[in-house]
């Protein structure tokens, strides 16, 4: 095992449409960055990933990409973004762009260019298929959109379909098409010798689809997945980025990977061997509550979370490395999904930091994270801004469920509850902007939940991740260590040790509500260890037991 400083590194991610307004037109932009780079550094962290700041029509918020190699000036420009990139440099920070290449907008040249016709030396970068049945009205295969119906859209100018995996407006690339590869690859030059680090590689596994397009086995939602979630090319296409590219400037990379398990990860981040990427973004332990789909829930079980983990931690262990995450842009916040937002929100998403800050692997901490944020609950389905919804309603109605129902669980899981204005103040607007309306809703608990007053508390949430960041900084083993877990059927306790090099750690984390009684593992000293940390003021114990309170986390050190 090599160590190297991405391991090391805990990565900060940026939306930028509500992390800080910094020209007063209600929108988040590069000025807000600037004014909070030295916030950003006192984290901890050493890395920012920025979610897309290209020019957009922002269907799918800067996810769906008109220029690769500009920036929307919503967010500033291009001379804007290198301050932040040089202000980031000089403050130690690496800077990660999000390469977003499965598809791009409809609106971008390349699309508005191939839909001229068959001999447009463009039509190719892009699926576009006639149609079938007698007068070819038919889509050209039954894949679903993860998005927005269909997956294909018709064109009456040209009579023919293009394909669309997400939303109507954000037509797949053919990376099939040598072309498409050479401008992805001039893409990543642009960025890369610009000075940026790296690239966060938006759903990156989708980029090879089966020849032929064939039918796919029909799902409620999602038809066709088992088509392109890993295609015939996919490894051969990364290599070809890491050869041509990215080797050049030994650039970061995390590749977004939905349906990703252990083994098949190694194929591309196995050390010395194929090593495309450096990590990857997996899904499985956002999977346990809710079956395949965010919105399809079943109740959280603890002992399912764990199992991910072990897996996960210990397939990896010399070989790969691991991407953590518990929140991102396309997540519900954690403390109300995994934690309990209500009587212990300080406890919970406190232990929630400690339980996967401490595995092995780089965390990322997405925008309000760090303040415990909590999901925002809208009176109305109307108030949801994110396409992704529709689909959502499209597959529960058809599990007949009611619009009540619908609402209710869009306030548990939809992808806007983590796109809500960081909470920087009580102040108006959150302090999130000095001009009058926010382009979103803030979450009302603004007043009480927000940096200015956390700054101020020593035991605040954002105060523990500093200390959790730098302890985790300053114990090797808490980076390098491997991971044995204690007591994997307790459905209320996630305990495990990692052991390196004559350390060894214990990390304690409570799922209850309730106090638990903790019994060490053999050969641990409650006594003995040195509290690295805990997210109570203290921790009470004997040598083999203590009173765990309602989600307490304690991390203890030994010499091994
Ligand atoms: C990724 C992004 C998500 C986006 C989708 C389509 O999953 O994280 O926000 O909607 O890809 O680009
Ligand atoms: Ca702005």
């Amino acid at each position: 095992m090599v160590n190297e400083w991405y391991k090391e590194a805990a990565v900060y991610q940026i939306w930028p449409r509500s992390f800080k307004d910094g020209n007063g037109d209600g929108i988040g932009d590069l000025w807000g960055v600037l004014e909070k780079l030295d916030y950003i550094k006192s984290l901890g962290v050493d890395a920012i990933w920025f979610s897309p700041l290209y020019p957009s029509p922002q269907a799918d918020f800067g996810y769906d990409i008109a220029d690769y190699r500009d920036i929307c000036s919503d967010y500033g420009t291009l001379e804007v973004f290198k301050q932040v990139l040089d202000g980031a440099h000089e403050r130690g920070l690496k800077v990660i762009m999000d390469l977003v290449v499965n598809h791009t907008s409809d609106e971008h040249e390349w699309f508005k260019e191939s839909k001229k016709g068959d001999d447009n030396p463009y039509h190719d970068y892009y699926f576009w298929r006639k149609g079938k049945g007698k007068n070819g009205k038919k889509p050209p295969n039954n894949w679903l959109s993860l998005f927005e119906g269909k997956a294909w859209e018709y064109d009456e100018n040209l009579g023919e379909y293009y394909l669309h995996l997400f939303a109507k407006k954000q037509p797949d690339l053919n990376m099939d098409n040598p072309k498409v590869r050479e401008e992805v690859k001039g893409i990543m030059e642009f960025w890369l010798s610009m000075g940026v680090d790296g690239f966060r590689e938006d759903v990156i596994t989708f980029i090879s689809k089966a020849e032929g397009l064939p039918d796919g086995f029909p799902l409620p939602a999602a038809t066709g997945i088992e088509h392109y979630r890993k295609g015939p090319h996919l490894l051969e296409y990364l290599t070809e980025f890491q050869n041509d590219v990215l080797k050049k400037y030994d650039a970061f990379t995390v590749g977004e990977a939905p349906m990703m398990t252990p083994e098949r990860a190694l194929e591309y981040v196995e050390e010395g061997k194929n090593q495309v990427l450096n990590m990857m973004f997996h899904f499985q332990h956002m999977n346990v509550d809710c079956i395949g789909m965010n919105c399809i829930r079943r109740k959280f079980k603890l002992t399912r979370l764990k199992k991910v983990y072990n897996d996960w931690q210990k397939k990896l262990y010399r070989k790969g490395w691991n991407a953590l995450y518990i929140e991102n842009h396309d997540q519900p916040r954690i403390v109300s999904r995994y934690g309990n937002d209500k009587e212990f929100h300080d406890e919970s998403a406190k232990m929630l930091a400690t339980m996967y800050i401490c595995q092995s692997g780089t965390p990322f901490i997405y925008q309000g994270q760090e303040i415990g944020m909590t999901n925002i609950h809208m009176d109305s389905l109307d108030d949801y801004v994110d396409v992704a919804i529709q689909n959502d309603c499209r597959t529960l109605r058809k599990f007949g469920f009611s619009d009540e129902k619908i609402l209710e669980t869009e306030n548990a899981i939809s992808r806007d509850n983590a796109r809500t204005p960081v909470q920087w103040s009580a102040k108006k607007n959150a302090g999130f902007t000095d001009g009058e309306t926010p382009w979103f809703k803030i979450n009302p608990n603004y007043k009480t939940i927000n940096v200015a007053s956390q700054e101020k508390d020593k035991n605040s949430v954002l105060n523990y991740y500093r200390k959790l960041l730098k302890t985790r900084k300053e114990n090797p083993v808490l980076i390098y260590g491997d991971f044995e877990e204690h007591y994997k059927s307790s459905e209320e306790l996630f305990v495990y040790e990692r052991n390196y090099e004559g350390k060894r750690a214990l990390v304690i984390c409570s799922f209850s509500p309730k106090t638990v009684t903790f019994r060490a593992p053999a050969g641990f000293d409650l006594t003995a260890g040195k509290l690295l940390i805990c997210n109570y003021k203290d921790a009470p114990a004997k040598p083999s037991i203590c009173a765990l309170r309602p989600y307490e986390a304690r991390v203890y050190l030994y010499n091994a």
